[in-house]
């Protein structure tokens, strides 16, 4: 029988205390971080959502698996292991580890991608368009329309406009497109799934042009749920099933084993093309380690072996996608504009519509994100125009398309009362919305700006 209650499908095996600075403490170490918040310590953070990043529990069985790293320089037993559990899950036979997602993405760029060249996307993440823009190539999102709206109820609000994308191809020529890329879920447009039914339209536009196509397949099988739950004739197959398909739609991924590999660190890329993988195993011998570790420990390829097993299990995906919509319907509840539905890992409070009184230059929602942590020492982190503003032609900076606060939920970390704490301040800070003021940007790096940015109120 099915309970009405959705508990946690775990019992705590160790725990890691909290600190709880006070307001005094709070309010120092923001001037301290220059209002950025990835400047704060772990220890001045009471609940922290900047990630869901490496930031989750793992399980008493991947502890015991790193009792079993085998730290051989060459041939280790543990990439063994590492490499079935990917084949297994994937279907792609060449399997490539690394010490994370942006590893995988700096290789596989470097090995396809030229200045000029175009890589379509339903949304790059962050360190996705940073790699891709780093070889001098363009990244274009092309997700549907839906996805730019934080009110639509779409159900599938990640996926790829493929009318634009054919439309890209055909202006620009495929010979400009060396791959296509799809992100589930679409992290950076809201953590929004991709419906199978999108992923077969976009693999035939693929193949009409012979272009290759990749996941970006951080949170598989978040996405995999969420296709469960909403996509016609897919309710009974198990999440193994549909993230199998979805794999077998694409000709490789790049992969962050920190998200739904339920591991710290790790990462990897896997492809079908021996060529390639060749030629991208000689990068990774540069910059990563030798292909049978590709900068991880031993251990952590067992870690990531199990978490690839764990992550797809129904107790635990059921779970997973009700405690974040538990976050959002209380805060929604409330009157918290958010974006609708919430996504898989994380709700994102909409600053543009909480603060209509801030404008785009004065960052609204890192403005929210410092008055939540201010609040109630919450760390969430800006999705808006601190992370993806840009300089346009006469200088003046061009505002990202959505003003968004990031709650990511670590995986299995948090418990139901710390995620009622959280929509408490959330709330509070809702009420005194009209008194947030915006904040200048008086420090930038030249790419990715929002991890050392540096902020004054205005
Ligand atoms: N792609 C997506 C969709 C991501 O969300 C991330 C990381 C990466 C690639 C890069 O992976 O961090 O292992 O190098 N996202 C984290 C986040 C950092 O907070 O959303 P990585």
């Amino acid at each position: 029988m099915r309970f009405h209650t959705i508990i946690e499908p775990f019992r705590i095996h160790s725990v890691e205390a909290i600190s709880f600075p006070d307001e005094r403490q709070r309010e120092a170490a923001l001037v301290q971080a220059g209002y950025n918040l990835f400047g704060l310590r772990s220890e001045d953070v009471i609940i922290d959502l900047l990630t869901d990043s490496g930031t989750g529990a793992m399980s008493s069985r991947q502890w015991a698996g790193m009792m079993l790293g085998d730290e051989s320089y060459a041939g280790s037993r543990s990439f063994d292991r590492f490499k079935t559990a990917v084949q297994d899950l994937t279907g792609f036979p060449e399997v490539i580890p690394t010490h994370q997602g942006r590893a995988a993405e700096k290789i596989l760029f470097s090995e396809t991608l030229s200045a000029g060249s175009i890589v379509p996307n339903n949304t790059h993440f962050d360190t996705t368009r940073a790699n891709v823009e780093y070889q001098g190539a363009e990244a274009l999102d092309l997700v549907v329309p839906e996805g730019r709206d934080p009110g639509s109820l779409h159900p599938f609000k990640g996926n790829l406009d493929v009318e634009r994308l054919e439309r890209t191809i055909t202006d620009n020529g495929p010979a400009r497109i060396p791959l296509v890329m799809v992100t589930v879920t679409n992290n950076s447009g809201g953590g929004q799934p991709v419906s199978l039914a999108n992923l077969r339209a976009v693999r035939s536009v693929c193949d009409r042009y012979g272009l290759p196509l990749y996941l970006d397949a951080c949170r598989f099988a978040e996405n995999a749920y969420f296709i469960k739950l909403r996509e016609e004739g897919q309710a009974s197959r198990t999440p193994k099933e549909i993230a199998r398909e979805m794999f077998s739609l694409a000709d490789g991924c790049t992969f962050s084993a920190k998200k739904d590999g339920l591991a710290n660190i790790g990462g990897f890329l896997a492809m079908r093309d021996t060529e390639l993988a060749r030629r991208c195993r000689n990068l990774l011998i540069l910059t990563e380690g030798f292909p049978t570790y590709g900068g991880l420990a031993g251990y952590d390829l067992e870690a990531i072996a199990v978490g690839l097993e764990e992550v797809v299990d129904e107790e635990y995906l059921r779970y997973r996608i009700r405690s974040t919509a538990y976050l959002a319907e209380k805060v929604a509840g409330a009157g918290v504009p958010i974006v609708q539905p919430p996504g898989g890992h994380a709700v994102y409070l909409d600053a543009k519509r909480l603060l209509p009184h801030v404008p785009p230059s004065q960052y609204p929602a890192q403005a929210l994100a410092v008055e939540l942590y201010r609040q109630g020492g919450v760390r969430g982190v800006e999705i808006g125009s601190v992370m993806f503003g840009r300089a346009g032609p006469d200088g003046t900076e061009i505002p990202g398309p959505m003003e968004l606060v990031r709650l990511a939920i670590p995986r299995r970390t948090y418990t139901q009362s710390h995620i009622d704490f959280v929509s408490e301040i959330v709330i509070a800070t809702a009420e005194r919305a009209t008194e947030i003021r915006g904040l200048r940007m008086i420090e930038q790096a030249p790419w990715l700006r929002h991890f050392t940015a540096r902020f004054e109120p205005v």
